[in-house]
């Protein structure tokens, strides 16, 4: 018996270590090589209980599922359009086609847990992802990452899979100078240590308290993870940089499991990486410590160059507007705007517009920086687009504020979720803006259909081509290095309308963002905010850096513990259904 037992146990082992050393696919529940239920427990007790199953988020709206609950229901369903309700919900993200629409709080359409992750490490500390990162690797459980699930590129969640939270790993401190962990000197300024939970509007907030400025993004709910580790754009990276270009030491759980500081002076080749190289490729983002800035007032114009929906002459105009933003750049002025065709309903338009649109902000840096000087600015690069023409109408209404924080805190957003969506992007250098206006204003032209906006948010310029990263550089896309201007697009369809889904997809990669691609052939796009299925991807969202980024992932991740769409070092597997299969 004792014999057979040994044997019998013995093949088993054999046989499923043979497909745990050369797995075709990533396990997925049913099939032999999924841990059983007494492994999860067992992670679950070394996580005192943190190991959670949750339901898939819209189940209480169906019938069919255990939680069903119809006095929840409403709430469920009408909290889903928030950025706010994603955030807190395990296992909730911004765009619905990233977990297929499996769950939607609609009674009048199906319910399955099948997009969404099976367990959901809720972890408040670097051991609890060092667990769930080891359970992962040894199991051969495909891993993913969630902080807030505001990814525009779907990389944080994914079926049959192990989710790691970040949520609720808080922390927030400032301080005046910093030495890194292992360095014998100290870099002088403020700076600020954020846990992997903590979103960009606690720190703006608290930065603000304190006099202080940061880099952070445009929308206070994206979270400290994806918007450091992919680079992040701000309204004051044209300034200051990029935001990964503003890091001193981050705290990383790799994916062997180990607990490493990186900074200039340790662990050099991940600190590199984890700046800009994309989230959940290195491992997992614990902590961050990032310079702030001293406060200073901010004018803010609502600006505008429009006319009557219809017009030819329009794309000229917009092209003219556009060839400017290098000149805005020199003088301190960034913009978060848009370019919109035949459009009303937002930005108080009622009437459908051609236009140029937005906000034009300017930090106050030096005395001679005023409203006065900003809406001159303004007004010479408007009539100078428009001098021709006068069916254009323009204007800038400037609002000086004392800080950032009192312009943020009412203009952050947008904080809308629950749609299906992909997006679109190119970075525009100085050659794209000014070297052939009509090439610039076909490209626009292409890319925004009737009804549809492209941005022309200046956030790279001047601050992004002359950062000082820490250590000499960092894996920021090298493409950011030359741009000026980040043109964004999206698309949007009904769930389970497939052929809806097919047309809208095919236009926004092959002919919306083409037109981009064409308009600036040498750039690059940035990963945070693109298309998903981006071709040539490697180069496109890391440039140059490319070759010494997947030289670390190779070294770092040699099994792939860690694997995103679109992500460094992916080319080893595929998504094949709902499974993550070996190519
Ligand atoms: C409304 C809105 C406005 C935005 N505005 C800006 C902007 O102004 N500037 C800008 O640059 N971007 C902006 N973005 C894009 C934003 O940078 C990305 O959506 C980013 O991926 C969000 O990061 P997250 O951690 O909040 O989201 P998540 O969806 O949770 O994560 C995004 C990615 O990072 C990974 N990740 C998350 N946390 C960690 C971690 N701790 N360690 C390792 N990997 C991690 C995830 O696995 C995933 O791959 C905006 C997005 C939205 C939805
Ligand atoms: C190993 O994998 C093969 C193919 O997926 C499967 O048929 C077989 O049952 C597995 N064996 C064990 C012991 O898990
Ligand atoms: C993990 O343990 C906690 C506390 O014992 C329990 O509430 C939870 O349901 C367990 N998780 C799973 C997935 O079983
Ligand atoms: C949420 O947004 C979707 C897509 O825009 C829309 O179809 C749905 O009606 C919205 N739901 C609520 C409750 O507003
Ligand atoms: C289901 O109901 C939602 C909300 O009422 C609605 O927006 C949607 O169009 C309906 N979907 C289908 C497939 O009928
Ligand atoms: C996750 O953990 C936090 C902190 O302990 C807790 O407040 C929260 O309720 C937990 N969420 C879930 C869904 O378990
Ligand atoms: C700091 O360390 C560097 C490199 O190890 C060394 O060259 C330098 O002399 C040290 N400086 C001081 C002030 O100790
Ligand atoms: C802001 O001040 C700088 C430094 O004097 C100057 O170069 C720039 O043109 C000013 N910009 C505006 C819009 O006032
Ligand atoms: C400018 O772009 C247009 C449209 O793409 C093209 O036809 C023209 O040849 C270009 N001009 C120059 C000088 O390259
Ligand atoms: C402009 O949009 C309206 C809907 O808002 C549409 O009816 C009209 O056909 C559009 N015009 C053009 C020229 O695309
Ligand atoms: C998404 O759902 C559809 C059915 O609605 C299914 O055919 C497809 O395989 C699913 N995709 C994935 C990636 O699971």
């Amino acid at each position: 018996m004792l014999c057979a037992i040994l044997q019998l146990s013995g093949l088993t082992a054999t046989a499923f270590a043979h497909n745990h050393s050369h797995p075709q696919c990533k396990a997925t529940p049913g099939s032999p090589s999924w841990p059983s239920s007494y492994e999860w427990s067992k992670l679950n007790i070394s996580l005192s209980g943190r190991l959670i199953q949750p339901p898939p988020p819209g189940a209480v709206c169906h019938p069919n599922q255990p939680t069903y609950n119809a006095a929840l229901c409403p709430a469920v369903a009408s909290n889903w359009n928030t950025s706010a309700w994603q955030t807190e919900n395990p296992v909730g993200t911004i765009c619905n086609n990233f977990n297929n629409d499996t769950c939607l709080p609609y009674p009048n359409v199906t319910c399955s847990g099948q997009g969404y992750p099976v367990y959901v490490i809720n972890a408040t500390c670097a051991e609890d992802v060092k667990k769930g990162v080891d359970f992962a690797r040894t199991h051969n459980v495909r891993l993913i990452v969630k902080g807030t699930g505001h990814d525009y590129v779907g990389r944080s969640v994914a079926p049959n899979s192990l989710s790691i939270w970040t949520h609720h790993i808080s922390g927030l401190s400032f301080q005046d100078g910093f030495t890194p962990k292992g360095c014998n000197f100290s870099i002088d300024g403020p700076a600020v240590t954020a846990a992997a939970g903590t979103q960009m509007l606690e720190i703006d907030y608290q930065a603000h308290l304190r006099n202080l400025i940061v880099v952070g993004g445009g929308a206070g709910t994206v979270g400290v993870g994806g918007f450091l580790t992919g680079g992040g754009h701000s309204a004051f990276s044209s300034t200051y940089g990029m935001a990964a270009d503003q890091v001193l030491e981050m705290e990383i759980v790799t994916p062997a499991g180990e607990i490493l500081t990186t900074n200039e002076c340790q662990n050099i080749d991940l600190f590199w990486a984890m700046r800009g190289g994309g989230g959940s490729t290195f491992g997992v983002l614990t902590s961050v410590t990032f310079k702030a800035y001293p406060s200073m007032p901010i004018i803010a114009a609502t600006g505008f160059v429009l006319t009557a929906s219809g017009s030819d002459a329009f794309w000229d105009v917009a092209a003219k507007v556009l060839s400017q933003y290098p000149s805005l750049d020199a003088q301190g002025i960034m913009t978060y705007s848009f370019v919109v065709h035949n459009f009303s309903g937002e930005f108080g338009i009622t009437q459908p517009i051609d236009g140029v649109v937005g906000s034009f902000i300017m930090p106050v840096l030096h005395p001679e920086n005023t409203s006065v000087s900003l809406t001159a600015a303004l007004y010479k690069t408007f009539s100078q687009a428009t001098a021709w023409n006068p069916q254009f109408l323009y204007g800038a209404t400037p609002t000086v504020y004392p800080d950032f924080w009192a312009w943020y805190s009412i203009n952050n957003g947008p904080l809308d979720a629950g749609y299906d969506q992909y997006l679109g992007s190119r970075l525009l250098d100085e050659q794209a803006l000014t070297g052939n206006l009509t090439a610039l204003a076909e490209a626009y032209k292409t890319a925004t259909p009737s009804g549809g906006m492209t941005s022309a948010y200046l956030v790279g310029g001047h601050g992004v081509m002359n950062a000082k990263p820490r250590g000499g550089s960092n894996a920021v896309n090298s493409a950011w290095r030359k741009a000026y201007v980040h043109a964004v697009l999206g698309v949007q369809w009904k769930p389970f309308d497939e052929l809806g889904k097919t047309e809208q997809t095919d236009l926004l990669d092959n002919v919306y963002t083409e037109a981009l691609r064409k308009l600036a052939p040498d750039m690059g796009a940035y990963v945070n905010e693109a298309y998903k299925y981006e071709p040539n991807f490697q180069e496109t969202f890391w440039g140059t850096n490319y070759p010494r980024l997947l030289e670390i992932k190779r070294k770092i991740d040699p099994e792939d513990v860690f694997w995103c769409q679109p992500c460094v070092g992916n080319e080893r597997w595929q998504e094949v259904d709902d499974m993550l299969c070996k190519v």
